[in-house]
């Protein structure tokens, strides 16, 4: 079922190619719109949400969240909400993994005729979730996302946010209309993303929308804020605590990362352009603007003060070295073994991201993902003075 679901493209971009043509009319009506949007309360979500705000001043914004830890989701949407942007904005409770999204039936039907776009951001990034709960979230949640949408009376555009690392374990060149060329997985996250990708494009034969990829997302490239600390940060904050100095890789593997604030803005722009219906877009820094771990190891190194990294072969360190540390070690050093688990196959990446379509629907909007060596010590300024992540830091 899934194969099959992942091999079918169900694309029609010529259904669309007449409104290229509306292109300036359709970026005007932005003022009056109303825009849903899930996954508002995460790291990517709460950036594309100021983007935005700032960016199309007369458009409004629906943020579907869940109640969570004695909150309803319109506490936690004035939690991180200016007030002055409150009036613009409406907070819904909702959760995607259940039917219907969890709404009620008159909030259903309210934001069913007021709604004219919907972003779906919402998914689970763990990579160690079990495949059932995965699916719950990231397959199931955008099922219910796409039969909500389908009920919506003047749905103008439908932009799924999904991951590059539906490519799974390839190795080579992926191009932004592949999906499923018979690769395996890492995780639960990459497998239930390609399939939740999968479930978008066969509805996207009938219903207006884009499907936006982002590499690995990290903090703003002008400020370098980041409210995750995941993937990338991970091992640069051990590596600069001087706990860890083997990686488990290759010097020469590919590591494609874009900044919040570049995808954000992306998001925003493909959002209301019509020439985007139909396509997929990799929002990734591409063979020419990402780095391979051993230049980002040597900045690391020059702004940390730290040894040079020792590689080892991947396939070695997880079945021999690694068994040996794991009893050998104890404490923190243990942990960071532990933990590092979940990253393991990201150092030894060779595969890079096609990004013509991107590069076709962005480049005449100004807008491209700035080279990942261009910005990297801002994204280090942030972690060292915000203690990664423990400590508060004023906005710059
Ligand atoms: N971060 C990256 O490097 C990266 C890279 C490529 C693609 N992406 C994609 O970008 C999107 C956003 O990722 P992110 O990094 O911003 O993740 P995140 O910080 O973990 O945020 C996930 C968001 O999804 C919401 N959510 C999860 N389950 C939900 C449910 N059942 N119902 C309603 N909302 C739910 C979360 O709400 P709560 O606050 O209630 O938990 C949160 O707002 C995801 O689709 C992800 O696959 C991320």
């Amino acid at each position: 079922m899934i194969a099959g679901d992942l091999t079918a493209s169900g694309f029609h971009r010529s259904t669309w190619a007449g409104l290229y043509a509306a292109r300036a009319e359709i970026f005007e009506m932005a003022d009056d719109e109303l825009i849903l949007i899930t996954g508002a309360t995460g790291f990517l979500g709460m950036q594309l949400v100021r983007e935005l705000l700032d960016r199309y001043p007369r458009t409004r914004l629906a943020l579907l969240v869940r109640n969570r830890a004695g909150q309803t989701g319109e506490q936690r949407v004035h939690a991180f909400l200016p007030e002055t942007h409150r009036a613009r904005v409406q907070a819904v409770s909702g959760d995607v993994s259940h039917p219907g999204c969890g709404l009620d039936e008159t909030t259903r039907r309210r934001l069913q005729a007021e709604v004219t776009r919907v972003i779906h951001s919402a998914a689970t990034v763990r990579f160690d979730h079990s495949l059932e709960e995965a699916r719950r979230i990231n397959v199931e949640g955008t099922r219910h996302l796409l039969d909500f949408a389908g009920g919506v009376r003047q749905l103008r555009s439908f932009a799924y946010v999904g991951t590059a690392y539906v490519a799974g374990e390839r190795t080579d060149l992926v191009r932004e209309d592949e999906l499923a060329i018979g690769q395996t997985y890492r995780n639960t996250y990459e497998q239930t993303k390609a399939e939740a990708e999968a479930l978008v494009r066969s509805r996207l034969a009938s219903m207006p929308g884009v499907i936006l990829r982002p590499s690995i997302i990290v903090g703003d490239s002008r400020t370098g804020v980041t409210s995750s600390f995941k993937m990338m940060y991970w091992p640069l904050k051990i590596y600069a605590r001087g706990l860890w100095r083997t990686v488990p890789g290759y010097p020469d593997a590919v590591l494609d990362i874009v900044p919040v604030d570049f995808v954000a803005r992306a998001v925003a722009q493909l959002l209301f352009d019509p020439a985007a219906l139909g396509s997929t877009v990799h929002l990734c820094a591409g063979p020419q603007g990402s780095a391979t771990i051993d230049q980002i190891a040597l900045r690391a190194r020059q702004y940390f003060h730290g040894p040079a990294p020792r590689y080892v072969d991947p396939r070695f360190f997880f079945a021999i070295m690694r068994p040996l540390l794991f009893m050998a070690l104890w404490g923190r050093k243990r942990s960071v073994l532990r933990d590092g688990r979940a990253y393991r196959d990201y150092f030894s990446m060779r595969m890079q991201f096609d990004t013509g379509n991107a590069q076709r629907l962005l480049q005449p909007a100004g807008l491209a993902p700035p080279p990942v060596l261009d910005y990297l010590d801002r994204l280090f300024n942030y972690c060292v003075a915000s203690e990664w992540g423990r400590k508060p830091v004023s906005a710059p």
